[in-house]
């Protein structure tokens, strides 16, 4: 049974989600990709920026669950920080191969330029999994896939049913798969989080949330470049 400071913890980890859903709906591109009229450069954009932070993924996740083993603190969350580093080998795969079949060679999505949103978020997902408090890159985690839950599969339908990008059936997989996967993630993580009363990861696992609500939305063009 929830006690009422586990309820109230979890609703505002869900609050910081709901407010990341809202900053990048508020996007010009994060709006163009919710009624599906994003243009090439837009989406393009979007996906090696999402490529040089989701690079990243398993050993921020997999080195904050060792790291959390070696400091004998919350074995479930190790774990699942563990397992999720795991889940995420291969996601970058998946936007190098949805780039190049938009025409971006591997080299080229490689030399692009990281906008500052990604070096911030690599940065502070670094520093929290290596040195800070480990269990906040769960507080990262939830809100992405939050997102992804409520987003990534209906981005993948409307860019494909407004069909504004040449080739772009073949160019969805990352975002249609995490639209298949996430919200399975996001119930599992709730379940693991609730039982968890540690104030001090508590807040930590809450203000990578906001940090991620923060800087993520800014990982699309600044004031949506050219595009409609
Ligand atoms: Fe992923
Ligand atoms: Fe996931």
């Amino acid at each position: 049974m929830q006690t009422q400071t586990e309820t109230h913890w979890l609703a505002r980890l869900d609050e910081e989600a709901r407010a990341l859903v809202a900053a990048v709906d508020a996007q010009p591109d994060g709006r163009r990709l919710l009624d599906g009229t994003l243009d090439a450069e837009g989406y393009i954009h979007y996906l090696v920026q999402t490529y040089h932070y989701a690079r990243w993924s398993t050993p921020i996740l997999a080195e904050g669950g060792y790291r959390l083993r070696r400091l004998g603190r919350h074995p479930e969350l190790a774990e699942l920080l563990v397992q999720k580093g795991e889940e995420e080998k291969g996601h970058d795969r998946w936007l190098l191969s949805d780039l190049k079949n938009l025409g971006v060679p591997e080299e080229q999505v490689e030399a692009a330029e990281r906008s500052p949103a990604v070096d911030a978020y690599t940065g502070w997902n670094f520093f929290t999994s290596l040195a800070g408090v480990p269990t906040a890159v769960l507080g990262t985690a939830y809100a992405l896939e939050y997102l992804s839950r409520t987003r990534a599969g209906v981005w993948a339908e409307r860019l494909k049913a407004v069909a504004a990008i040449p080739n772009i059936h073949k160019s969805v997989t990352f975002l249609r798969s995490h639209g298949a996967l996430d919200g399975d993630h996001v119930a599992e993580m709730q379940r693991i989080l609730a039982p968890l009363t540690d104030p001090e990861d508590q807040e930590a696992i809450l203000f990578s949330a906001r940090v991620a609500r923060s800087v993520y939305p800014r990982i699309f063009r600044e004031s949506g470049a050219t595009s409609r």
